[in-house]
């Protein structure tokens, strides 16, 4: 019986030793697996709008530029979130009385601001600007992603200081002209990165230092 007892006793603490590196390894590949995964870079995650506004409907559907509603994009640091009265140019006489656009005419109405929530956004010590990167050719797409087929903004990569320089290093295959950055269905046939290494002698495009620190944070 005593025997029997502290086999049961040896069973209990093997399996409890067991247990307990098995849990550690468990929280260990939890961990890195955590780290790794978009959970923590956001990529791919959306957030709740005050009003339902689709970029599938609105530059996919209706092929409304980029740039109608996102005016600094090509010239300033920030792209630039479009005002009110950008939406009723046609919310006037467009879908007048639909539920969905009621915020947007109570803000025509009361002079506020409509307050969308941002999908994506830098740490305040990281400086990025808009006008250089579309000027240099690189397309909206390479960064937001396919935002003509997205009915609600998804935040199509990581924006991560890897994810940033992964391009500085090597921009060339991610070029292309400059009148078609705006396109989201733009497509090349021949060598992309003959392309853009054609593009930056033309615009003298990465004759700074892409990579140094002082680049991204001044
Ligand atoms: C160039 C004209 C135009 C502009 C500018 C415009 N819309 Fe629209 N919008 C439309 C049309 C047309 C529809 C109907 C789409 C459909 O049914 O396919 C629509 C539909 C909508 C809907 C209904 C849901 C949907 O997507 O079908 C919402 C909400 C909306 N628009 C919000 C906005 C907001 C907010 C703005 C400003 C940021 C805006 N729209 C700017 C033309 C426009
Ligand atoms: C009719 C106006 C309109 C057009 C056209 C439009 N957008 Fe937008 N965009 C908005 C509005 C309104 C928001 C804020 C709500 C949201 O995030 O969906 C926005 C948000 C965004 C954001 C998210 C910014 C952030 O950090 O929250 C990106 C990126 C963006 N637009 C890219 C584009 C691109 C690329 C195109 C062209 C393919 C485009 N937009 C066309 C109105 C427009
Ligand atoms: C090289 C990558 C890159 C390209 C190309 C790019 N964006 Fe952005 N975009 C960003 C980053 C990064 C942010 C966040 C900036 C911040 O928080 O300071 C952003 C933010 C935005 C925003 C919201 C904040 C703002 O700046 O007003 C809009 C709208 C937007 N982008 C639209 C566009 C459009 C439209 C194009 C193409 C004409 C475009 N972007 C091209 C990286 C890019
Ligand atoms: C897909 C390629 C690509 C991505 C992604 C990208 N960049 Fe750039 N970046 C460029 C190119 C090309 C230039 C233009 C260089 C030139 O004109 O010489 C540039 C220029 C810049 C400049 C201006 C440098 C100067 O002194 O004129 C800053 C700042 C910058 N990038 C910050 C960022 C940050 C921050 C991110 C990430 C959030 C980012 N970039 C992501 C391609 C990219
Ligand atoms: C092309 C742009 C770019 C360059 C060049 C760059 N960074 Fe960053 N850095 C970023 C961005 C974007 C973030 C924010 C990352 C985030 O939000 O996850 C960042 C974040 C950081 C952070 C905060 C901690 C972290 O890792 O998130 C430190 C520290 C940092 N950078 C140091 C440096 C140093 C040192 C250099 C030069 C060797 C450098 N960076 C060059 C874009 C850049």
């Amino acid at each position: 019986m005593a025997q029997l007892f502290s086999r049961t006793a040896d069973m209990w603490f093997r399996l409890a030793l067991l247990g307990l590196f098995g849990g550690l390894a468990a929280l260990f590949v939890a961990f890195v697996i955590l780290s790794r995964s978009d959970y923590t870079t956001d990529k791919g995650w959306t957030v709740q709008q005050p009003v339902p506004f689709s970029h599938e409907h609105h530059a996919g559907a209706l092929q409304i530029d980029c740039r109608y509603c996102h005016d600094s994009v090509e010239t300033s640091a920030v792209a630039g979130l479009p005002p009110t009265h950008t939406c009723m140019s046609c919310h006037s006489h467009l879908w007048t009385g639909a539920e969905m656009l009621a915020l947007v005419r109570q803000s025509l109405a009361q002079g506020e601001p409509l307050r969308w929530n941002r999908v994506t956004e830098l740490p305040d010590y990281v400086f990025f600007h808009h006008g250089v990167h579309v000027n240099a050719g690189v397309g909206c797409a390479e960064c937001h992603g396919q935002v003509d087929s997205m009915p609600l903004m998804r935040k199509a990569e990581t924006f991560s200081m890897s994810w940033c320089l992964d391009c500085h290093q090597d921009p060339a295959p991610r070029l292309r002209p400059r009148d078609a950055v705006a396109d989201m269905s733009w497509t090349y046939k021949g060598d992309r990165r003959e392309l853009g290494e054609a593009l930056m002698r033309k615009h003298h495009i990465g004759d700074g230092n892409l990579t140094h620190c002082y680049t991204c944070h001044r």
